[in-house]
């Protein structure tokens, strides 16, 4: 509360705690007083001939229940901060209180991520109880783009396919989700329409699917020529170093359709893998990149 400015907002902020709860005694108080017995008051409301609507008090047992609420506020405002700037007699504070609940969070589970962190990762991605931490994590942190089953969608690669844009080493995976990445096919709008639909026709019939053997064969020449093999590698099957996927088998980030590849090569595409070392410290990678290893373990690497 030291952001009041002037004392003008710290008074009104007393005094208008300080009226309600005054307000709240007076009219409970009111309240108070019973009448001498005699003839019951009613007020006056009649049904059904003598069916009459008394004005009886509250019962004493609940309108203690409303004087206990105006105790507890007076006690809470000498404990807690909330009479303006004055901080209360405990002296509580929520400033850092999230902090404070991280660190003794942090500070319980460090024994468990040091062992983690000390297990080799192939290890630990045989480790059901390592590979079920290594979940929670994934769901708390990048389920909302690789997918709660991690398969992905389109612009977000499949993690339990076992193809890779960026590696599926252990070392590289660590690197992926420590560092991020950045995918960055450029735009080839200025090679024309013929030549890029001959180019979408070579990357489909790569994959085995239909596509003009004429258009194809000109593509592979331009595929060549043009450069896409310097990063896709000659034979298509692309390049770990800069994410250039592979273009030959049926697994796609953005699709395979001849219209989207078309969009793919004149647009170009821009993709991000955001960094979490510095959010996530170096044994939650840790945990994940095994996490990762093992929804791809059976298959074979590509
Ligand atoms: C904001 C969205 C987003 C979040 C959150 C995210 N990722 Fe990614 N991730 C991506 C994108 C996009 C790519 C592809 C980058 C590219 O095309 O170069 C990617 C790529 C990857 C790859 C590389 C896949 C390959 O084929 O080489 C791995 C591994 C990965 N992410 C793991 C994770 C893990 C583990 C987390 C949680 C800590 C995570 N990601 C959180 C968007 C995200
Ligand atoms: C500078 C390197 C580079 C060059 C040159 C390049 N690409 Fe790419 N290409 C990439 C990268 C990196 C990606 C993945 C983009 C991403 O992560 O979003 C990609 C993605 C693609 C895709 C999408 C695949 C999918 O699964 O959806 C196609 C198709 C493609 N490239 C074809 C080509 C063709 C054809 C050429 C030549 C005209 C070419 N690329 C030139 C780096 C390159």
């Amino acid at each position: 509360m030291s952001d009041f400015v002037n004392q003008f907002w710290n008074w009104y902020v007393i005094l208008l705690t300080a009226v309600s709860i005054i307000a709240c005694s007076v009219v409970l108080w009111s309240q108070n007083i019973t009448p001498v017995s005699g003839k019951a008051d009613t007020t006056g409301h009649v049904w059904d001939e003598t069916l009459e609507e008394y004005n009886n008090p509250l019962p004493k047992w609940w309108m203690w229940l409303f004087h206990i609420t105006v105790v507890f506020s007076l006690v809470y405002c000498v404990l807690y901060p909330t009479l303006g700037s004055f901080q209360g007699v405990l002296g509580w504070s929520s400033d850092g209180q999230y902090a404070k609940e991280v660190a003794k969070a942090d500070a319980e589970t460090k024994p468990l991520y040091d062992k983690y962190l000390a297990m080799d990762l192939s290890a630990l991605a045989a480790d059901k109880e390592g590979v079920e931490t290594g979940k929670r994590l994934y769901l708390t942190y990048c389920m909302q783009c690789h997918g709660a089953d991690a398969r992905g969608g389109k612009g977000f690669p499949n993690l339990a396919d076992n193809d890779w844009q960026w590696g599926g080493e252990p070392a590289e995976i660590v690197e992926t989700i420590s560092n991020g990445r950045m995918g960055v096919m450029p735009a080839h709008a200025q090679l024309g329409a013929e030549t890029i639909k001959d180019l979408a026709n070579y990357v489909r019939s790569l994959s085995g699917l239909p596509a003009d053997s004429l258009r194809a064969a000109k593509g592979q020449e331009a595929f060549n020529s043009v450069g896409c093999s310097g990063c896709h590698g000659p034979d298509a099957k692309g390049m770990h170093a800069l994410g250039a996927p592979n273009l030959t088998d049926s697994i796609w980030l953005y699709g395979g359709s001849e219209p989207t590849i078309i969009e793919t090569i004149t647009k170009g595409r821009n993709n991000q893998m955001p960094a979490w070392q510095q959010f996530l410290g170096d044994a939650k990678v840790h945990v994940l990149s095994a996490y990762v290893l093992s929804l791809n373990k059976g298959t074979e690497s590509k």
